[in-house]
């Protein structure tokens, strides 16, 4: 994977039975396989009832597998909770963590996503570390203090440009059908790369995505934005072609 491709991610959160995820995977890995020289990178993070068969559907494709979530040990009585060291036994290389509906429903702080990204990094997986600002925030004049202050304690010491993929992604453009403009983007992500600058060595090489109602008919706009090097997208990942229509920009 060339870390500065695009990269295309897909979380499909709590959606999908073996049936139509299976399918779906097969569909995506057949068009990538495919290209005869891929100009951007594609992942797809399917709940965690679907990475062995969903990982099996995309071998060989050149489509990386990513989990949603893990927790920060490595082993342990933790009911319910999957760590990263099981991700990458199942073949994921890739983990979300941080992503606001897991700050929000699960109560998650920045404290426990820099650990959840730790965990990751020893398991020899890419963190994928969410943040972004509510509606309120961003109305208050706070979207760019809130970015800086959930980047400082979300990102653990252990974070490469290898090992960690930084996901923007405000809360009031998710699921919503209402994506952030173009400027709105541009403003934060300049910000999020000379923020980083001064916590990851090689901070030019960091992939910093954009997440929030992404579609393929907006994805050629915000796709283009300098500093974004991609796209987290949930509901449109769960089509095909809409998910392919947004990684064509991504080209
Ligand atoms: P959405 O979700 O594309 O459905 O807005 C994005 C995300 O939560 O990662």
């Amino acid at each position: 994977m060339d870390m500065m491709r695009k990269l295309v991610a897909g979380n499909w959160k709590m959606n999908g039975t073996r049936a139509d995820g299976v399918a779906l995977a097969r569909d995506l890995a057949g068009r990538y396989a495919g290209l005869t020289d891929p100009s951007f990178d594609m992942l797809i993070c399917p709940p965690a009832t679907l990475l062995a068969p969903v990982g099996e559907a995309i071998a060989k494709s050149g489509l990386a597998l990513g989990g949603q979530d893990c927790h920060p040990e490595d082993s342990g009585a933790f009911t319910g909770d999957i760590s990263a060291t099981m991700l990458g036994d199942i073949g994921a290389r890739f983990v979300i963590v941080g992503h606001s509906e897991r700050r929000q429903n699960h109560g998650e702080s920045d404290h426990e996503v820099a650990a959840k990204a730790g965990a990751a990094h020893r398991a020899g997986l890419t963190a994928i570390v969410c943040i972004g600002e509510t509606l309120e925030q961003r109305d208050g004049g706070e979207a760019l203090a809130v970015c800086s202050r959930q980047l400082a304690g979300s990102i653990p010491s252990t974070a490469t440009a290898a090992n960690t993929v930084i996901a923007y992604e405000p809360v009031w453009a998710i699921g919503t059908g209402r994506a952030a403009t173009a400027d709105d983007v541009s403003q934060v992500h300049d910000h999020l790369r000379a923020d980083i600058a001064s916590r990851i060595a090689d901070a030019s090489a960091v992939r910093l995505l954009y997440g929030g109602s992404v579609k393929a008919a907006n994805a050629g706009e915000l796709m283009q934005v300098a500093n974004v090097d991609g796209a987290l997208v949930g509901g449109a990942s769960l089509k095909a072609d809409e998910f392919w229509g947004i990684a064509k920009h991504c080209g």
